[in-house]
């Protein structure tokens, strides 16, 4: 018998984990980033339309290859930032969401981070070649720096393995 405790998600999560809103890709997206957590080793894609002079979400998606948790997050994530611009999307935290949620299990909260990463990746990626509003910080956030890169996370992937290897 196995000796595993089972997680304790809330209904909602339960929910929105079966039936997931917003999932998929969107096709010729304004910005997109993807982005993996080195806690866990999962990865996640969230894609975006933006109103340009207004600068305001018109549809927001995402790819999860994440647990229950993460395609619950990012799921409520990305209903949460339609219709509001990037600045208050920007702002929105992995606490927001966890709310939103009735709350993550403790050993899951990297999975919210993960997608709230992956969302400031994107909105970042988005002025790259434009003028960059006050409201970003030049720093990466925490939430970002969780949110890796998928090439510099399968190379600390890759290191780790080997390291584990020649143990
Ligand atoms: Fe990896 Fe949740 S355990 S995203």
């Amino acid at each position: 018998m196995s000796s595993r405790i089972p997680l304790t998600y809330t209904k909602k999560v339960l929910e929105l984990f079966r039936n997931p809103k917003n999932l998929g890709r969107i096709e010729n997206a304004d910005a997109e980033a993807l982005a993996g957590s080195l806690a866990c080793g999962d990865m996640i894609a969230i894609y975006l339309k933006i109103d340009e002079s207004s600068e305001r979400i018109l549809d927001a998606k995402f790819e999860s290859y994440g647990c229950a948790a993460n395609i619950a997050t990012a799921s409520s994530l990305t209903e949460m930032i339609k219709g509001k611009t990037l600045k208050e999307a920007w702002e929105v935290s992995w606490k927001d969401v966890s709310n939103e949620l009735g709350g993550l299990p403790f050993v899951k909260y990297h999975c919210g981070i993960l997608a709230v990463g992956a969302l400031r990746r994107a909105i970042r990626a988005y002025y790259t070649n434009k003028s960059k509003p006050n409201w970003i910080p030049q720093e990466l956030t925490p939430e970002e720096k969780h949110a890796m890169e998928e090439e510099k996370l399968l190379e600390i992937l890759a290191k780790k393995t080997q390291r584990m290897a020649t143990s």
